[in-house]
């Protein structure tokens, strides 16, 4: 066993001016593939990739989540007392309330058929605008779509304000300036409006809807979740399928860089949408690691990680390793043609079994969503503007082209 090393130099600003390119940076650095040890916020931290650390870092009497999160984190993209935060029973039976919603296919199908409807009818109003964001356009029609299929209610004049704070959410989670604040203040409004909606739904009949879901359930004590906890749980569901907008425009700049990827999604074939939502999770820069905290002091591979130290999983190093993905950095939709991806080798949304751990329960809804939605962008008529700046920085967390996409809908494509 080689000696733990204990890197002196604290690297936090490192990766917060880094972002995407931090990680890379570190593993050529790294005299080891897969662990590579840095001091992150004052603490020892380790960094992992491949599928063997994965089943190490998700494996509960290893590493846990309770006092990871940095507060930040908790403050705008989670929420105080998410379930990201639990651990142990209480996880589990926090996790089974997810795993009723987003992972009956049913309920899945419902959802990514009443994304579709409402991409339809807004795809018409496109057409007669001289230009669409992408992003902003897809965050609507998913804000509309996820309140309906739960059945939380949102007024229409709501709607442009609900999905600009459902997005908020996401984009201030990694920063300090103005996007973070933006985003604390939206958590503020999202909140208060849908704790009162819970406590709306309790004085009426239960129901078997995602709000009725979450509203019900109960904790390991047989308490209901107080109706601010049930708020942040409820969010937990609206906010990350709002977030599959990111993907859609990520779709959007993937159809315009290689066109040729257009006509397979335009015929309809659902096995080739299936593999170009898988492709697109792998190959865009969305969520970047999740992080725990060693239980106790431990070995993987040959490497000591002392109690207490940070443990990092490095995703979207994972997703790009050549040892895994060969060629990793070309777009390739055949990769998963025919083919399930590997369960601890394409972690967009975390490893192991979401049943046990804390892989995310929405990789369904995920994949439904995109693929209904790429198949309906694919045959959309539209021009790329060419003033436009598509790049993607992989120093801003979340990543997304700067552009955010802009269209010129000449026909709805139906
Ligand atoms: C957890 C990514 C969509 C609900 C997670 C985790 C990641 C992730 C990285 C953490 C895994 C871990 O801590 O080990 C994503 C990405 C998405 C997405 C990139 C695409 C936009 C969704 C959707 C839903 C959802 C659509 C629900 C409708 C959750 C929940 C957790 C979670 C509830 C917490 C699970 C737990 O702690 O046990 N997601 N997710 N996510 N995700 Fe997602």
């Amino acid at each position: 066993m080689s000696v733990h090393r204990h890197p002196l130099v604290d690297d936090s600003l490192g990766l917060a001016v880094q972002g995407y390119s931090w990680f890379p940076g570190r593993w050529r650095r790294s005299p080891d593939p897969d662990i590579m040890h840095t001091r992150l916020m004052g603490k020892h931290a380790v960094g992992l990739r491949g599928p063997e650390a994965v089943r190490f870092f998700y494996d509960e009497s290893h590493v846990r989540r309770h006092g990871a999160l940095p507060e930040p984190v908790r403050g705008t993209l989670f929420g105080y007392g998410a379930i990201h935060t639990l651990d142990g029973i209480e996880h589990r039976n926090r996790k089974l309330m997810f795993l009723a919603g987003l992972k009956d296919p049913h309920r899945v199908g419902r959802l990514a058929e009443r994304a579709g409807q409402v991409w339809d009818s807004a795809a018409a109003d496109w057409a007669t605008q001289p230009r669409v964001v992408l992003f902003d356009a897809t965050a609507r029609v998913l804000t509309r779509a996820v309140h309906d299929w739960a059945e939380v209610p949102l007024d229409p004049a709501d709607l442009d304000r609900t999905a600009a704070d459902l997005t908020a959410l996401v984009d201030g989670f990694a920063t300090g300036g103005p996007r973070h604040w933006r985003a604390r203040r939206a958590r503020g409004r999202l909140e208060r409006r849908l704790a009162g909606v819970i406590e709306q739904h309790r004085a009426g009949e239960p129901d078997d809807s995602v709000l009725g879901l979450v509203a019900r359930h109960t904790e390991t004590d047989g308490r209901l979740l107080t109706p601010e906890r049930a708020a942040v749980e409820l969010l937990n569901v609206l906010r990350p399928t709002v977030a599959v907008s990111w993907f859609v425009t990520f779709a959007g700049h993937a159809l315009h860089r290689w066109p040729e990827l257009r006509d397979p999604l335009r015929d309809g074939d659902l096995g080739y949408a299936v593999a170009f939502a898988h492709e697109l999770r792998r190959f865009y820069p969305f969520a970047p690691f999740v992080g725990g905290t060693a239980v106790r002091d431990l070995t993987f591979q040959d490497e000591h990680i002392p109690s207490g130290s940070l443990v990092l999983l490095d995703i979207y190093g994972q997703n790009h390793d050549s040892r895994l993905w060969p060629d990793p950095y070309r777009f390739d939709p055949d990769r998963f043609l025919g083919r399930e991806p590997g369960r601890d080798e394409l972690i967009p949304q975390g490893g192991g079994d979401p049943r046990e751990g804390h892989r995310c329960p929405g990789e369904d809804v995920t994949v439904a969503l995109l693929s209904t939605l790429a198949i309906r962008l694919a045959r959309l008529d539209y021009e790329v503007p060419g003033d436009q700046d598509l790049s993607i920085s992989l120093r801003r967390i979340p990543a997304l082209p700067r552009s955010r996409v802009e269209l010129r809908v000449t026909g709805t494509g139906a």
